[in-house]
């Protein structure tokens, strides 16, 4: 059979290789310590469950309003409102099943070939990859570690181009972390309001955020602001429920109508069941929460304090997401036991072959001369990876 042109351009996920190898050691019984995973180790709180069973026996086992349930749209408004100082009516959400899909359906509806896309890099790979799925054109700008890889607006204004249409910001920020202060996307936002450009605002980390930081929807900056954006969460992050597969857009209600109604003729709705269970994650208590926040934190610190001290690797300090990103970059051009390392995927090779530990090469992401270690995994995999890696540069010629 002959695949479409479409899926022609789709690139398979850099980080697959890796993945594949650690699994199939830890398969054969080996112990690989794996910095992979993009997804909270803990359980989804209890009160959430509940709420699931509880629907199920309420026979909520139906089809529901393709963009979601009135009572999840009430809950994710009144959220919207409390935590971003954001109003909207319910025709403006809708619901999806993930935050990954609320993206595919904001850039099918949004997105002609040929749009210019700006991408700041490092980025998580499926914005780029849906992007070319859409016909449009990713204009990639890197952003700089001494800068906490966050886009300026100065950057931002010299790849805007007459075809530019959209501008992804990803805050808190996979892989780095970085999260925007206010000023930042004040800066940003005249330049979008001035330029009417479209926003895509991924704010799924939104609750993993430390030391105090603040998190900003550029959407809640301006009525202009608004209507140019699209603001993009979902359940996976802050409530341990990346198998529920519940993300939510909000966005103008021309915009949410063609998402709503392209999503008709794929998905239909998001699951019921998942959705009542979503009710109860951003209505019930936010302890669980608080608590994964803070073990999060503690981790974080852990590992900072440890990479940083090897000699020669680098380390910003991230303010939210679960993800380190250290620079490896003086190491490029060494060499491990007669192994040249190039970048960050030699690096990646040689740690899971020599000293069993599993990371994600920032080629990922748009730089290879970092790599990514999540920190949802628990304290004692992380001391042990740490020593690991901590032995393994220390034999670096
Ligand atoms: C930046 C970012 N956005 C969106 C998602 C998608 O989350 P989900 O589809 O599970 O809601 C992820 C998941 O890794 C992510 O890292």
């Amino acid at each position: 059979m002959k695949l479409a042109d479409r899926v022609k351009n789709i690139s398979p996920s850099p980080t697959l290789a890796i993945d594949a190898r650690a699994k199939k050691m830890i398969a054969a019984g080996e112990k690989v310590i794996n910095f992979g995973a993009g997804e909270p180790d803990f359980d989804t709180p209890e009160h959430i469950k509940e709420a699931a069973m509880a629907a199920i026996h309420k026979g909520m086992t139906k089809y529901t309003p393709v963009g979601g349930t009135m009572e999840l749209k009430k809950a994710i408004i009144q959220k919207l409102k409390a935590d971003n100082g954001l109003e909207y009516t319910p025709e403006q959400i809708v619901v999806s099943v993930g935050a990954k899909h609320s993206l595919y359906n904001a850039m099918m509806v949004l997105l002609q070939p040929g749009d210019e896309v700006i991408l700041p890099a490092p980025y998580w790979v499926t914005y780029l990859e849906q992007i070319k799925l859409a016909g449009a054109v990713p204009v990639i700008v890197q952003t700089r570690q001494e800068n906490g890889f966050k886009l300026t607006a100065e950057e931002l204004l010299s790849v805007v181009s007459p075809r530019t249409k959209m501008v992804i910001i990803n805050s808190p920020g996979n892989p780095t972390g970085a999260v925007y202060a206010k000023e930042e996307l004040v800066e940003l936002g005249k330049v979008i309001e001035d330029r009417g450009l479209v926003v895509i605002s991924d704010e799924i980390y939104e609750k993993l955020i430390y030391d105090g930081c603040e998190h900003v929807s550029i959407a809640s900056l301006s009525p202009a602001l608004k209507e140019q954006t699209v603001v993009i969460n979902g359940m996976s992050k802050a409530y341990a429920m990346t198998g529920w597969r519940i993300g939510y857009a909000a966005a103008p209600t021309e915009v949410a109508r063609a998402m709503i109604d392209l999503q008709s003729h794929s998905t239909s709705n998001p699951t019921s069941i998942a959705q009542a269970a979503s009710v109860a994650a951003l209505t019930g208590t936010q302890e669980p929460l608080m608590e994964m926040v803070a073990e999060f934190r503690r981790r974080r610190d852990y590992m900072l304090q440890r990479l940083n001290a090897i000699p020669g690797i680098s380390c910003n300090t991230p303010s939210g997401a679960f993800y380190v990103f250290p620079s490896m970059a003086r190491y490029i051009g060494r060499q491990y036991k007669g192994r040249q390392i190039n970048g960050a995927s030699d690096l990646a090779s040689l740690l899971l072959d020599e000293v069993k530990v599993a990371v994600v090469p920032g080629v990922a992401f748009g730089d290879d001369r970092c790599f990514r270690l999540s920190y949802a995994t628990s304290m004692e995999n992380i001391v042990e990876g740490l020593n690991r890696i901590e032995q393994f540069f220390l034999q670096i010629d």
